[in-house]
C-alpha cells in the first residue's frame, strides 16, 4: 500500500466520527462488551494500544463486532505491524514514524496514522506521502494553537490530535480546518471498563457525539 492510499484510508476512518476511543485493554473478557458499547454510541472506529498482553487478543475479539473498525495503536516495529494485521486489525496508529515502521506498515497493507510533534515531523511524513497524521502529545505541545499554527504553512496535512484531549477541550481542536478527529481515552475510563459499565461507556460515547458530532 502506498502512503497515498493510507493516508486516502485513514482520512476515511478518522471521518467517521469525531472521537477515536483509544483503549488500553487488560482483559480479553470485556473486549467485545466495551466495542459493542462505543459503537453503539457513535464512536466505530477503534484504536487498541499494544500496551497490554491482551491487545492482540483484544483486537482479535473486537475485530469481530459489528459495526465497528479496530485499529492497532503504539505500533513501534515490523513485529508490531504484523501481529496487529494478523489479529485482524484494519489500520494501524503510532505515536511517532520511523523508516522501519513505515515500511512495515507499507508492505503489509495497513493504512498507519502516524504520530508527529512538530512541523519538521511532519514535512518528512509529507515529504512521503502521508496526508493524514496524529498530531502528538497533543496538549502537551501546545494544544490546538500550536496545531492551528502548523497548519498555517502546512494547510495540506490533516490532524488527528492525540494526549490530553477531553470533551471540553475536543471543540477547540476540531474547529480548526486541519483536524478531522480526536483520539481520547476519555471515552472509555479504566474504571468503567473494570466495573463493566457498558451502559456508562455508551453514554459518554454518545455524548461526545453530541457535543462534537
Ligand atoms: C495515549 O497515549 O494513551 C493516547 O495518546 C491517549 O491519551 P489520553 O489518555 O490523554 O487521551
Amino acid at each position: 500500500m502506498t502512503p497515498e492510499a493510507a493516508s486516502t484510508r485513514a482520512r476515511e476512518i478518522c471521518l467517521l466520527a469525531p472521537v477515536v476511543p483509544v483503549l488500553v485493554v487488560h482483559d480479553v473478557s470485556t473486549a467485545a462488551p466495551l466495542a459493542q458499547a462505543l459503537v453503539a454510541g457513535g464512536l466505530p472506529a477503534l484504536e487498541v494500544t499494544l500496551r497490554t498482553p491482551a491487545a492482540l487478543e483484544v483486537i482479535r475479539e473486537m475485530a469481530q463486532v459489528q459495526g465497528g473498525v479496530v485499529g492497532a495503536g503504539t505500533l513501534l516495529t515490523p513485529a508490531d505491524v504484523e501481529a496487529a494485521k494478523e489479529a485482524g486489525a484494519t489500520f494501524g496508529v503510532s505515536p511517532g514514524a520511523t523508516d522501519v515502521l513505515l515500511d512495515a506498515c507499507e508492505a503489509n497493507d495497513l493504512p498507519l496514522l502516524p504520530g508527529t510533534a512538530t512541523s519538521s515531523e511532519a514535512m518528512r511524513l509529507l515529504e512521503r506521502g502521508y496526508t493524514v497524521q496524529k498530531f502528538f502529545p497533543a496538549e502537551a505541545n501546545g494544544g490546538a494553537p500550536a496545531l492551528k499554527a502548523i497548519g498555517a504553512p502546512l494547510p495540506q496535512i490533516s490532524f488527528c490530535p492525540t494526549g490530553g484531549v477531553s470533551l471540553k477541550n475536543a471543540p477547540d481542536y476540531l474547529k480548526l480546518p486541519n483536524t478531522l478527529c480526536v483520539g481520547g481515552s476519555w471515552v472509555a475510563p479504566g474504571d468503567l471498563v473494570k466495573s463493566g459499565d457498558w451502559a456508562g461507556i455508551e453514554t459518554l460515547a454518545r455524548e461526545a457525539v453530541a457535543k462534537l458530532g
